[in-house]
């Protein structure tokens, strides 16, 4: 209970994920019976980064699970760039392959922002695309980063409104930081993006109704940074040296004063991967609705 009396909620996107996973599979069922096919989702995995061969299971599991198609290509670490966009360049063009997706991080020789703008930006279901960035800070209708999109479901699913509210999001990424500033400032709010240079972080915390936190830093943000009543949001993963894996919040203290806050784990990552196949379905019927010759 905080200090106002406000009972603190936690935003399980574990049992929100649950009830997308399965809307969306009646969605990709309706699809198979209409056009005759599954949609289907291409990984691409460069090198043995062991987070990324997780991550990468993960979202096959799942799309197996709502029974999309789901193909992982892997490749050695000593892949060019040039063989790695051949290897694009063939996927943009098969039919089958609604949704493509590049695991980050790629290994160093290889220029990221060269890799991703490779992929057609109709089938890019991460949002990484500089067309798709574009549209999205210009709040026309883009493929959305799936994490920052998680986000926004995770909030609008708890009629947690964020028109007129003061957000801070903590971290500049392309992946989460960027696009959820975005989504926000689309969205109404007043949105201050803090990173490792901010000077004094716990200021702007203090005074935000909505923290987002992605800096990927355990025990970041404390107590004393968050408002009486505060919605946060925790993206960080991090795994300690023991093993157990935290957020960039000090759960225990902060969900004291919070109105909403998420768990780390079974927050944002399961919403994360639902996104992921909601823009694979996307993706999918956006083809399937466009004039055949
Ligand atoms: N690495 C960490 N997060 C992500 C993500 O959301 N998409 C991709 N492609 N790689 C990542």
């Amino acid at each position: 209970m905080s200090v106002l009396g406000v009972a603190m909620s936690l935003l399980d996107g574990k049992a929100l994920s649950k009830k997308i996973l399965a809307s969306l599979a009646l969605q990709v069922e309706n699809f198979k019976n209409q056009y005759g096919r599954v949609p289907g989702l291409t990984v691409i995995l460069v090198g043995e980064d062991p987070a990324s061969a997780v991550y990468v299971r993960s979202k096959h599991k799942s799309c197996e699970k709502i029974g999309m198609k789901s193909e992982v290509l892997r490749f050695s670490d000593q892949i060019t760039e040039d063989q790695l966009i051949e290897k694009i360049a063939s996927l943009n063009q098969d039919a089958k392959v609604d949704g493509i997706l590049v695991q980050l991080p790629l290994p160093e020789h290889i220029d990221t922002e060269s890799v991703l703008a490779q992929v057609r930006y109709e089938k890019d279901v991460d949002g990484f695309h500089p067309f798709n960035s574009g549209r999205l800070l210009r709040g026309q209708d883009a493929m959305v980063p799936c994490t920052p999109l998680g986000v926004m479901e995770l909030l609008a699913a708890h009629q947690i409104a964020v028109d007129g509210k003061d957000a801070v999001v903590i971290g500049k990424s392309n992946i989460v930081g960027k696009p959820m500033a975005a989504l926000l400032m689309n969205a109404g709010a007043t949105v201050s993006v803090c990173h490792s240079k901010t000077k004094d972080l716990a200021t702007y915390c203090r005074h935000a109704d909505l923290i987002v936190s992605a800096a990927g830093r355990p025990n970041l943000l404390t107590e004393d940074m968050v408002k009486d009543g505060a919605v946060v949001i925790d993206v960080g993963i991090n795994r300690l040296d023991s093993g157990i894996l935290v957020g960039d919040v000090q759960f225990d203290e902060v969900s004291k004063k919070c109105s909403w806050i998420t768990p780390v784990p079974g927050g944002v990552g399961p919403m994360t991967i639902a996104m992921l196949l909601k823009n694979t379905l996307k993706a999918a019927q956006q083809f399937e609705s466009l004039p055949k010759p």
